[in-house]
C-alpha cells in the first residue's frame, strides 16, 4: 500500500497519506492515535450512508467514540451558514481541542470541515477522508481549506494541514464518469506540469478503463508532487502556483457558465489546451505540445474547447480578476515542456488575443 510522506516545514507540520485499494475498512490501526478521544466524523448526504458506518466501526476498533455530522450534498454547502451548523454540533458534541475533526467526502466536505477544524477552538486535530478523484488528488493535500462567500468561491480559508489522509481508491467505484473525468483532469495535469514520465504512462494507459487497474499508483504519483510543491512553498507564495496550470481560464470558464455547470476538473481540461497553445504562441511551449494535451484528454473523455456561448471578451475581462493577478497582469502558468513550467505575466489583452 503506498504512504506518501507531507512536510510542510512553515507550519512545522508532517504526515502521511496511506493510498489502498479497500483501506476504509482496514484502517483502524492508523486511526490508534485517536483512542479515548471523540471523533466527529463530517460527512454529506451521498457520503454518509455509503461509507459512515464502515469508518465509524474502524474508529471504535480503534477505541474511539466516533459521532456522525452529516450535511447537504453539493458545492452551496461550502458557506458560512453551513459552517455555523458545524461549530453547533462540534459545541454539542463538547469536543475539544484533543479530539478530533474527520472528513469524509469529496472537496466541498474536505475545504469545510478542514476551515471548522481550523478555526472551532483555535484548531483541533482533523484527517481527511477524501471520496472522489479530484480530492484525492488535490484538494485533501496540501492544507488549503475554505468557504464560499456570496461576492466569490473560497474567499474564507486558511492553512490548516491534516494530521492523516486516508484515501480508498474502491470509494471511486461509486463515482459517475463525469466526476472520474474531472479528477483525471488534474492527474493529467501533474503530468504537464511536473512528470514527463506520467503523462507518457498516462497515454498508454488511456482510455480511462486502461488506467483504472492502476490508479492507486497514479494517484500516489500524484500526491506525491503535490507534496514537493506544499514542502517548497506551504503558503502558496511562490512555485506552488504552478499547480494552478490551466486554472486562470478554468475559473473565469466556471464563472462564464455558472458555477456548477462546468466541473471544476473540467475546466480544468479547457483551460490546460488553452494555455499549451498559448505557451506555443508566445514561443515558450514546444510546438505540438497542445495537441498532444488534447489527444490525451479527448481519450479520457473530456472536453477540450472553450464552449462558444462565451466570449473572449467576458473570458478576459473575468481572468483580470483572477486571484493570482498582479496588478495589471495576470501570472499564468506555461509549459516549457511536457513535465515543466513557469509563470508568465499576460495583460488581460495579450490573453483576449490569443483565445
Ligand atoms: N489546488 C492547488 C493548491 O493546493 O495549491
Amino acid at each position: 500500500m503506498p504512504i506518501v510522506p507531507v512536510c510542510a516545514p512553515a507550519q512545522e507540520s508532517r504526515y502521511d497519506i496511506h493510498i489502498g485499494h479497500g483501506l476504509l475498512s482496514a484502517c483502524a490501526p492508523l486511526l490508534a492515535p485517536y483512542a479515548g478521544r471523540k471523533a466527529a466524523v463530517v460527512a454529506d448526504s451521498n457520503t454518509a450512508p455509503l461509507y459512515a458506518d464502515t469508518l465509524m466501526a474502524q474508529l471504535r476498533m480503534a477505541g474511539a467514540q466516533p459521532a456522525l455530522i452529516t450535511l447537504p450534498a453539493g458545492e452551496t454547502t461550502k458557506c458560512p451558514e453551513q459552517l455555523a451548523v458545524l461549530y453547533d454540533a462540534f459545541l454539542d458534541l463538547r469536543l475539544t481541542r484533543k479530539d478530533v475533526v474527520i472528513a469524509l467526502g469529496g472537496g466541498v466536505i474536505g475545504d469545510i470541515t478542514g476551515y471548522a477544524a481550523a478555526t472551532y477552538m483555535r484548531g483541533v486535530r482533523f484527517v481527511q477522508v477524501p471520496t472522489t478523484l479530484l480530492a484525492q488528488v488535490d484538494s485533501s493535500v496540501g492544507g488549503k481549506v475554505a468557504v464560499n462567500h456570496p461576492r466569490g468561491k473560497n474567499l474564507l480559508g486558511a492553512f490548516y494541514q491534516p494530521e492523516l489522509v486516508l484515501i480508498d481508491c474502491a470509494t471511486l467505484a461509486t463515482l459517475d464518469t463525469r466526476q472520474i473525468g474531472a479528477g483525471l483532469g488534474e492527474v493529467v495535469k501533474y503530468g504537464c506540469i511536473a512528470d514527463e514520465a506520467l503523462f507518457t504512462k498516462l497515454e498508454a494507459l488511456s482510455p480511462r478503463e486502461a488506467l483504472m487497474p492502476v490508479l492507486d499508483e497514479v494517484i500516489a504519483r500524484c500526491c506525491a508532487i503535490k507534496a514537493r510543491y506544499v514542502a517548497e512553498d506551504p503558503h502558496d507564495h511562490g512555485v506552488r502556483m504552478q499547480l494552478n496550470y490551466g486554472h486562470t481560464l478554468a475559473h473565469a470558464l466556471e464563472n462564464g457558465m455558472g458555477y456548477g455547470t462546468l466541473l471544476h476538473g473540467e475546466a480544468v481540461s479547457i483551460g490546460m489546451v488553452s494555455a499549451a497553445r498559448w505557451g506555443e504562441t508566445l514561443g515558450i511551449t514546444p510546438s505540438g505540445t497542445a495537441e498532444r494535451i488534447r489527444a490525451l484528454l479527448t481519450a479520457y473523455q473530456l472536453m477540450t474547447d472553450v464552449p462558444e456561448c462565451l466570449t473572449a471578451e467576458s473570458l478576459a475581462a473575468s481572468m483580470a480578476l483572477d486571484k493570482k493577478a498582479d496588478g495589471a497582469k495576470v501570472n499564468t502558468v506555461i509549459l516549457t515542456k511536457i513535465g515543466a513550467c513557469t509563470g508568465v505575466p499576460l495583460t488581460p489583452d495579450q490573453l483576449r488575443a490569443m483565445l
